[in-house]
């Protein structure tokens, strides 16, 4: 089996569950050391663990809740010291910035502090962790974000969630030239309706996922893994002259009229 990613190092937030998990599953699968990070689900992030060990992977996880002030910092501190453990430097190879929330509130119902949140742990932490990598990452190594169709396509019922994912665009177009002159790539993909918790009310309801599928080209629901290993390729050294780029992962969402 071929393993792309081996003696490189990975860190995938928001990997307890959902895409995450999928992600950290694939990167370890193709022979890197994956951070499994999470918010408040440890018993999650260890199950990603043991899945990924009982695979023949290496991974372990860390906590951090990156709504709080300094999310970032303790999410930082305690890769550090795991590294430093494991291989006694602070280096790695890939940042996968894939923790969000995404409540459904349509423009009414949206409150101050559900604009905050979104923003702490959908924008600044995502442009924080990324600036901190950047201190730790090698030259060659990949920054790969998770932006979303609603940017093409806002979800009305969930107006700040969908506002708030434009940025990411904009951000990996800057970090591919910021970052560009250490070979270090950064990408986005842009998942369109994905089985997860976060959209189990439009992949779980039956009624609803088929409305979805009438949207698409390609006729089921996507799954976790198919954003995995469109991440697993971009991680890849295949993917070396791909940059600054949002590639969408949504089995062609309404691609025609
Ligand atoms: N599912 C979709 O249809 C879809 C479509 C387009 C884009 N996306 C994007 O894909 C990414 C993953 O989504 P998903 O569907 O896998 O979501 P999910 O199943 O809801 O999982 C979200 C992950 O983010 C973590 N997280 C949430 N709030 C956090 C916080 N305050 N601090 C630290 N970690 C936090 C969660 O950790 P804990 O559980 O440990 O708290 C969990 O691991 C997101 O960026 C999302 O916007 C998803």
């Amino acid at each position: 089996m071929s393993r792309p990613l081996e003696g490189k190092i990975a860190l995938v937030t928001g990997a307890s569950r959902g895409i995450g998990r999928a992600i950290a599953q694939r990167l370890a699968a193709d022979g890197a050391l994956v951070a499994v990070h999470y918010g408040r689900n440890q018993s999650a992030a260890t199950e990603t663990v043991a899945a990924i060990t009982a695979a023949g992977g290496s991974a372990f996880a860390i906590g951090s809740d990156l709504a709080a002030k300094n999310g970032v910092k303790v999410l930082f501190s305690a890769l550090d010291e795991e590294l430093k453990a494991r291989t006694g430097a602070t280096q790695f190879d890939i940042l996968v910035n894939n923790a969000a929330v995404a409540p459904f509130v349509n423009f009414e119902g949206t409150t101050e502090e559900v604009l905050d949140e979104i923003y702490a742990v959908n924008v600044k932490s995502v442009f924080f962790a990324t600036q901190e990598a950047s201190k730790r990452l090698r030259d060659g190594g990949r920054v790969i974000n998770l932006s979303s169709v609603v940017v093409r396509m806002p979800v009305v019922d969930a107006v700040a969630y969908s506002i708030l994912k434009a940025p990411i665009d904009n951000l990996t177009q800057v970090l591919s030239t910021v970052l560009g002159a250490r070979s270090i790539t950064v990408n986005a993909v842009a998942p369109g309706v994905i089985d997860t918790d976060m959209a189990a009310a439009l992949a779980r309801d039956p009624q609803t996922a088929e409305y979805v599928k009438t949207k698409q080209s390609l006729k089921r629901i996507g799954q976790p893994e198919d954003v995995g290993d469109v991440v697993g390729f971009l991680a890849s050294p295949e993917a070396r002259w791909v940059t600054g780029q949002v590639i969408e992962v949504s089995g062609g969402t309404v691609v025609t009229f």
